[in-house]
């Protein structure tokens, strides 16, 4: 009989010929993932940022019997009044800047990416839109037309027309934004770059043109939101406010679910007659991943996640500087890359890594850094032996 990894291999579309995960997963809890034998891991990234509250929180798997119990899916979107969503909404509403009152919940990063480009068209009636050199926002047509790394894209032209590449953190690029330009689309920290963290001017700069200019501004914190880089928003460091906001990834806590959010204004112009569902989801806003969105909503703010996430940081880096093949670490809270001295080296690292029981990975573009981004809820003392680790399998 064939073993589990022969399937795997054999049944589920791969996308990646690196081999060295494939952990065959019984439970995780926490920030731990343990496979069929019974070997433990720390994961370094929180199931790709998905994990900030840690793997399956009491409270959220609670939220989501508690939901099973009462319906799953009922209608498409927006149709009938299902409790779960109108009380996430709210709660999201009542946490951000007062522009940003208005969401509509998707099922993942890269739909609320497409849904944010529809919507900024259809407000500004342009074409135009702008995104970064280094930028992910997903896999889907729409997003990829405005990454920001040609090889990703070359495969699937042709894509969206009228899309400028701009460069990141380049303040005179910012003179190309004009009253053509419909919408910018930008992460605050590039992510798959390798955790880029925007300068506040530019971000700023960038804010102002916008408003000038009459064009949406559109922040990707589908990584950074939740508590990752120890505010909420990572643009809450930055004294800006945009004008639709897109999330994934950890709103779920581990289950799936996305969300665009803007003002009531700007969201008006997608409950439009021509053509009525002009924008719709059968899925999106699922009930049980509303009711586990916001119960990992909360466990972040009343059991103050986000307070020690500076702390925890630099406990971490404390623990790595000074590394003999560390060349440089970056990070805003506990969103960070660890950028060795010898790239080559780096798939090595991580299947040691793996081997001595820790889960991290490399960058989509950058390949000379691994990645850290563990849960929020790690202890100082996960952190010291999560660095222990680290330090065996980079020696
Ligand atoms: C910054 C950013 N935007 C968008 C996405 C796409 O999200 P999803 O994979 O849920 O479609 C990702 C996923 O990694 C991301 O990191």
């Amino acid at each position: 009989m064939e073993n589990s990894k022969e399937l795997f291999k054999k049944h589920i579309a791969q996308t990646s010929t690196f081999d060295a995960f494939q952990i065959d997963v019984a439970k995780a809890e926490g920030i731990y993932v343990y496979d069929k034998s019974g070997k433990q891991y720390i994961d370094l990234m929180s199931g790709i940022a998905v994990g900030n509250v840690g793997h399956c929180h009491p409270a959220v798997v609670k939220a989501i019997h508690e939901q099973a119990d009462k319906y799953l899916h009922v209608m498409v979107y927006g149709e009938f009044i299902e409790s779960p969503q109108v009380k996430l909404a709210k709660r999201l509403s009542d946490l951000l800047p007062g522009n940003l009152n208005m969401t509509f919940f998707v099922n993942s990063g890269s739909e609320a990416i497409e849904g944010a480009i529809k919507l900024a068209k259809k407000y500004t009636k342009r074409s135009e839109i702008i995104a970064f050199k280094g930028g992910y926002h997903g896999s889907t047509l729409g997003a990829v037309s405005i990454l920001g790394d040609e090889k990703y894209k070359q495969d699937f032209r042709p894509l969206l027309p009228d899309v400028k590449i701009l460069e990141f953190n380049n303040s005179n690029d910012i003179d190309q934004i004009t009253e053509k330009t419909c919408c910018v689309v930008i992460e605050v920290i590039q992510a798959g770059a390798g955790i880029r963290i925007a300068d506040k001017e530019f971000l700023q700069k960038l804010r102002n043109k916008c408003t000038k200019t009459g064009t949406l501004l559109i922040l990707d914190e589908i990584q950074t939101g939740f508590g990752r880089t120890g505010k909420l928003f990572a643009f809450e460091h930055y004294q800006i406010v945009p004008d639709i906001l897109c999330i994934a990834k950890s709103m779920g806590g581990g289950m799936p679910i996305g969300a665009f959010i803007s003002s009531n204004i700007i969201m008006d112009s997608l409950n439009d007659e021509h053509p009525l569902l002009g924008h719709a989801t059968t899925f999106g806003g699922h009930p049980v991943s509303c009711a586990a969105s916001l119960a990992a909503l909360n466990v972040l703010i009343e059991d103050n996640l986000m307070n020690d996430v500076d702390a925890k940081a630099t406990l971490f880096k404390s623990y790595l500087k000074g590394h003999q093949n560390i060349k440089e670490i970056r990070n805003l809270g506990l969103f960070m890359a660890i950028e060795l001295k010898d790239s080559k080296a780096i798939d090595k690292v991580v299947e040691r890594c793996i081997a001595n029981g820790l889960i991290t990975f490399w960058f989509l573009y950058n390949h000379d850094s691994l990645c850290i981004i563990p849960p929020l809820v790690i202890t100082n003392e996960e952190i010291k032996e999560a660095s222990n680790r680290l330090i065996k399998s980079l020696n």
